[in-house]
């Protein structure tokens, strides 16, 4: 794995990554703060329009490293039984968002539809709401990726939803890039 140098001269290595995902590679700069590596368009859009919300992360923007975006956050702690708050807040949000099977065009009314709709706590919605309208700004199609990975826990306890929300044409060029780096590589031809 490469190594990066933020500005300031902060060294990004293999030693204080403490999570990676298809789109991001997350690094623990101080006791509370992390740096993310992402080309995750939904991330930045995050960044920009879904701040100071109870539910979604505090994120800023640093600068660019390559194709990589560079933001600086707190340092979540990963989402367990023992947060009793938090973790059923997930509970109820996991029961209504993993069973809606989205269509395309759709899916920004089914999410914010099945959202108003539900007796989810009003922080809740007002978070996912926010998202989800936000991210209607930026791309024609969602996947959602309810699941542990993806949600973490603040200082307070509070549930965070890091990561629930992608953009389908960004998940087609990764895995296409993949495919053609592994098909390139072989020595099939
Ligand atoms: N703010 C954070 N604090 C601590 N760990 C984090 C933070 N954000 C993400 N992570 C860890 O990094 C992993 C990958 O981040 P994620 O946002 O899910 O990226 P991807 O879009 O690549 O899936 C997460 O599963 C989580 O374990
Ligand atoms: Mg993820």
């Amino acid at each position: 794995m490469g190594k990066f140098i933020l500005e300031d001269g902060t060294a990004l290595t293999g030693k204080n990554q403490i999570g990676r995902g298809l789109f991001s590679k997350v690094y623990q700069i101080s006791e509370s703060e992390v740096v993310a590596l992402t080309t995750d368009p939904a991330k930045e859009c995050l960044a920009l329009f879904c701040q100071n919300e109870d539910h979604l992360p505090t994120m800023e923007r640093l600068s660019n490293i390559g194709e990589y975006q560079v933001y600086k956050m707190p340092k979540y702690e990963k989402l367990t039984k023992q947060h009793a708050a938090a973790w059923r807040d997930y509970k109820a949000v996991e029961k209504i968002l993993k069973p809606l099977k989205l269509t395309k065009w759709e899916c920004f009314g089914t999410c914010i539809n099945a959202v108003e709709q539900s007796n989810l706590a009003p922080t809740i919605k007002e978070s996912l709401t926010q998202l989800f309208e936000m991210l209607a700004n930026y791309t024609d199609e969602i996947f959602l990726e309810v699941c542990r990975r993806n949600v973490m826990v603040d200082s307070r306890g509070n549930l965070i939803f890091t990561d629930i929300v992608g953009c389908s044409e960004k998940l087609r060029r990764v895995w296409q890039a993949r495919t053609h780096r592994r098909v390139t590589d072989s020595n099939y031809i």
